[in-house]
């Protein structure tokens, strides 16, 4: 069953999605070479608890951390610890931030510092393969069109996408009906309809699109040939005309 948000639940979710976005903000201001990623997730875990949120990802399916923090290779999933943020590093945040029991959920990647033409072409690619699959959304358009214009642009920029995850439904649970594949043909699918809400998520490699996890914990997963990943996401409300950006400015 695909829920269709009220305006008090999509108010609720304004308010969550909004500290999602104020917290990212935040966080920028600390994402530079000498920081842990442990440090990264304090900042996080206190922004959001001092706004009466909650930070949803801490303990989810037992997940131990507020947010995940993915370096280079990483797709998804990293576990904040006691790793520096280095020069050259491409560095993926995500995580939900919870508010009155309605989710948000949310993710960038920063580059830092000095990074070859090719690396700085992924990350902005894949900003605007959110952008594109974004552009898609209104009432009466299939989940399709949304990835098969994803996954085209994406494709016509030399960059793989990993489809091992997707993007999802969202309200009172992180992780909803219908998936948001970010591939896949247009015309298929649901169709979309005012009150939904949907995380967005592209996530794009320079190399081939597989994935795995490693040996270190059953969270980080990584790509499959080592080659760098880049991942944005928002949470967005269907509306008559288009949508609304739940976790922006
Ligand atoms: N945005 C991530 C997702 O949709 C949030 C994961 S929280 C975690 O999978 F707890 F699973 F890390
Ligand atoms: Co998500």
């Amino acid at each position: 069953m695909i829920s269709i948000k009220s305006e008090r639940e999509i108010e609720l979710m304004r308010y969550a999605g909004h500290i999602n976005y104020l917290a990212h903000e935040e966080l920028k201001k600390h994402i530079k070479p000498g920081t842990t990623t442990e440090q990264l997730d304090k900042i996080a875990y206190d922004f959001i608890i001092k706004h009466e949120c909650v930070p949803s990802c801490l303990g989810y399916e037992g997940f131990p951390k507020s947010i995940c923090v993915s370096i280079n290779d990483e797709v998804v999933h990293g576990i904040p610890g006691k790793r520096k943020i280095k020069n050259g590093d491409i560095v993926s945040i995500d995580f939900c931030v919870r508010y009155k029991g309605y989710e948000s959920d949310s993710a960038r990647t920063y580059i830092i510092g000095n990074v070859n033409p090719e690396v700085e072409a992924l990350v902005e690619n894949t900003k605007k393969a959110l952008q594109i699959g974004l552009s898609k959304v209104k009432s009466g358009v299939k989940i399709g069109d949304i990835s098969h214009a994803i996954e085209e642009f994406a494709h016509k920029k030399g960059l793989s996408v990993v489809e091992d995850l997707v993007g999802h439904g969202i309200g009172t649970n992180m992780h909803e009906e219908p998936d948001v594949p970010n591939f896949g043909k247009e015309g298929t699918g649901i169709v979309l309809k005012p009150g939904m809400t949907l995380s967005i998520e592209p996530m794009l490699t320079l190399g081939r699109k597989e994935v795995c996890l490693t040996d270190q914990d059953d969270w980080v997963i990584v790509t499959e040939d080592e080659s760098l990943a880049a991942h944005f996401e928002h949470t967005v409300l269907v509306t008559e005309e288009g949508y609304e950006i739940l976790t922006g400015e």
